[in-house]
């Protein structure tokens, strides 16, 4: 894996000062989530006002230790002042209630005193309706409107700092711990500017020490890289995991199997019987499938050969197809159970010579949003996770200087790790989770590729 020895440089004192003094970009080193620690949130958490934000302040003891109001009193959170209080690591805003252009003025007069107060890495979520279910225009108009400042109140964020807007369909308030469990958390290290829509489901976490506990899960392409990080975030969360990758790979699978506690499968997805051959070794079913396996082959399109093609369309887009059609048929995917895609930013960007790869994603994508509501009477969600740039061995034999633009072309300004995504894939497969479908998280600080 490459290492970026310019995070390195910049967190020194030395590089602090000449970063400074030149005005290049100075990216944080972001908090990440460590094994053993209980609490989302380790620090303050500062909540609105509003009625989202009152059924937040219900479970809030849960996600940390210290709550503070601001802009008006919720239940059990002192007031929050800049001379007398700490710091703040995260912040709810509940922007449900605005309704009207002349109520926007509260996004600012709301944030503006405490983003110089903020910690490093800390999180904010903004909580909102879906603007198409107002039936007032300027209602609907308002809505919308929130969802252009809390993108670029993510690309104002400094040290680390991440900002989403979720917007909550009615019903769905009682998903609201699962997701700011998530989204408070350096869970969320490396996602900001993102819009996400929770709707109704009637699945909860039990324990939320091990969120995945019952859960069986199959991951593909899970020898390295990042399919490994999902079993081992998986496995660390309660799931039973399974891995499944090339007989090329099973030296690195079986150990990896062995260390988990999990069952190893070797297994090419391209095979012609490979639907029968999983199925046959999943007599109890499962609960979670990543579909993670992924090859690239570039070329620019004017150079590409028909095999290079043709391999990356089946393994990427065909084989998780087909394999999630034959889960469905079988049975073998239980209800309430949780289909996750490996995109990329690139299937929403496009990328020069990646035609064949971002066209496999961009259909990843497709199959998501158009198998959801088939999916919901079930109660089986599916989503694509669409990464960045990651740290992983395939982004550290790009051309440095295409490397470099990767790592900085984001509001984060550094690659993500493995685990960002992997933490990504983790909650989307706890029960409760299913009340986002059919949509496109993006792991990628933000990146300013098909943004
Ligand atoms: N690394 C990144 O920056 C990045 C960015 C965006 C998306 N992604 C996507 O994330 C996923 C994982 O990426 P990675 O960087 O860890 O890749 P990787 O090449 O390190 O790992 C991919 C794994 O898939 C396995 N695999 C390939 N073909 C297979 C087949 N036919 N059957 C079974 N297993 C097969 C490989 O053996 C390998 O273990 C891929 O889908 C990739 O497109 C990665």
């Amino acid at each position: 894996m490459a290492s970026d020895r310019y995070i390195d440089f910049v967190n020194s004192d030395l590089g602090r000062k000449l970063v400074g003094a030149v005005g290049l970009p100075a990216p944080a080193r972001l908090e990440r989530w460590q094994a053993g620690r209980l609490r989302p949130v380790e620090g303050a958490l500062l909540l609105s006002t509003g009625p989202l934000a009152e059924r937040v302040s219900a479970f809030a003891p849960r996600l940390t230790d210290v709550l503070f109001s601001h802009g008006g009193e919720v239940t059990g959170a002192h007031p929050w002042t800049a001379e007398q209080s700490a710091k703040i690591k995260a912040v709810v805003f509940d922007a449900s209630t605005l309704l009207h252009t002349s109520q926007l003025s509260q996004l600012r007069e709301f944030f503006q005193p405490i983003l110089r107060h903020l910690d490093n890495s800390a999180h904010v979520v903004m909580l909102a309706r879906a603007p198409e279910a107002q039936s007032d225009p300027l209602a609907a108009s308002t809505q919308q409107a929130i969802e252009g400042f809390s993108r670029s109140l993510a690309k104002e964020m400094r040290n680390g700092g991440t900002v989403q807007l979720l917007q909550i369909e009615d019903g769905a308030e009682d998903q609201l711990e699962g997701a700011l469990r998530f989204f408070l958390s350096p869970k969320s290290a490396f996602i900001s500017g993102q819009v996400i829509r929770l709707s109704a489901c009637d699945q909860q976490v039990q324990d939320w020490t091990r969120p995945l506990a019952g859960r069986k899960a199959l991951v593909t392409g899970a020898a390295r890289g990042i399919g490994a990080a999902i079993a081992e975030t998986l496995a660390r969360d309660g799931a039973e995991v399974i891995l499944l990758d090339v007989p090329q790979a099973k030296s690195d699978l079986d150990a990896l199997a062995a260390r988990l506690g999990g069952q190893a499968l070797v297994l090419d997805i391209c095979a012609p019987d490979a639907a029968a051959q999983l199925i046959e070794h999943l007599p109890g079913g499962l609960d979670i499938v990543v579909h993670n396996a992924g090859i690239t082959r570039d070329k620019t399109l004017a150079n590409m050969p028909a095999d290079f093609w043709d391999s990356v369309l089946d393994v990427n887009l065909n084989a998780p197809q087909v394999l999630t059609q034959a889960l469905l048929d079988s049975g073998a995917l239980h209800e309430n159970g949780s289909v996750i895609l490996l995109a990329s930013i690139s299937g929403l960007a496009g990328n020069r010579g990646q035609t064949n790869y971002t066209t496999s994603k961009a259909g990843l994508i497709g199959y998501a949003r158009a198998m959801a509501p088939t999916l919901k009477a079930r109660g089986i969600s599916i989503n694509a996770v669409a990464p960045g740039f990651i740290e992983t061995s395939m982004t550290a034999h790009m051309p440095f200087a295409l490397r470099e633009a990767g790592r900085r072309m984001s509001s984060l300004g550094q690659g993500g790790q493995p685990q960002d995504v992997a933490e990504a894939v983790a909650w989307l497969g706890q029960p409760g989770s299913g009340a986002m479908s059919g949509q496109v998280l993006r792991v990628c600080g933000q990146s300013v590729l098909g943004a």
